[in-house]
């Protein structure tokens, strides 16, 4: 994890009133799970691809981490009775359609406390990605495409679109910014996304 990436999750552990409980939606290979556990948080990390935990679940042991309970889960099939100060979402919802997303959301709101912090880091239809499968007929919906990388579909989102998905919360910070990513084969490149810093209001 970069630095900046270190700032942004300090940050938003700064704008969590308690540091208990945090769920990691899309966790990978668990690079902001295994933060949150270093400042204190008791972390429930959730993905659905096993080599990716089997890879968070080394990284625990290489680093003797406690707190961080690997959960492999569909998000959408995920439950809890749990109350979370801090759920994030790293670059992981926009691999559902849009409805499911607005229900995960929904769950979500529902997990945290009172004044929980949200993290949401989502693709932007700024993308030069989402840009080229349009040119290349793929669109499946407004503002999404099937994906012929991983034959799925991928929302990217409007501005729009992204406050409507956070109307029900306080939003402390929404950016949409360029964010480096090195997780496909073909190597280094840029996606536009948008960052949402909110919490949550009764
Ligand atoms: C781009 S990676 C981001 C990983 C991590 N959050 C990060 O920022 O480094 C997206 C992750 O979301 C996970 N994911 C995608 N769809 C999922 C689903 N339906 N249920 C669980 N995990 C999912 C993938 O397996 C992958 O690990």
């Amino acid at each position: 994890m970069d630095d900046e990436e270190k700032k942004l999750l300090e940050y938003i552990v700064s704008s969590c009133k308690e540091k208990k409980n945090a769920l990691d939606l899309g966790c990978g290979s668990g690079g902001h799970s295994l933060f949150l556990a270093q400042k204190g948080f008791l972390v429930d990390s959730v993905d659905s691809n096993s080599k990716a935990l089997e890879g968070l679940k080394e990284r625990i042991k290489v680093k003797s981490v406690s707190g961080v309970t690997v959960i492999n889960s569909d998000i959408a099939q995920f439950t809890s009775d749990k109350k979370y100060d801090l759920i994030i979402a790293v670059s992981s919802l926009h691999f559902f359609q849009i409805q499911a997303i607005k229900d995960i959301l929904a769950r979500i709101k529902n997990w945290l406390v009172d004044d929980g912090i949200l993290f949401l880091r989502i693709f932007s239809n700024k993308d030069d990605e989402f840009i080229k499968y349009i040119k290349e007929g793929r669109q499946s919906a407004p503002n999404e495409i099937i994906s012929p990388r991983i034959n799925k579909s991928i929302h990217y989102f409007s501005q729009e679109e992204v406050r409507e998905l956070v109307k029900n919360f306080e939003v402390i910070k929404l950016e949409e910014c360029k964010k480096f990513a090195d997780h496909q084969p073909d190597g280094q490149h840029w996606h536009w996304v948008f960052e949402v810093i909110a919490k949550k209001i009764s």
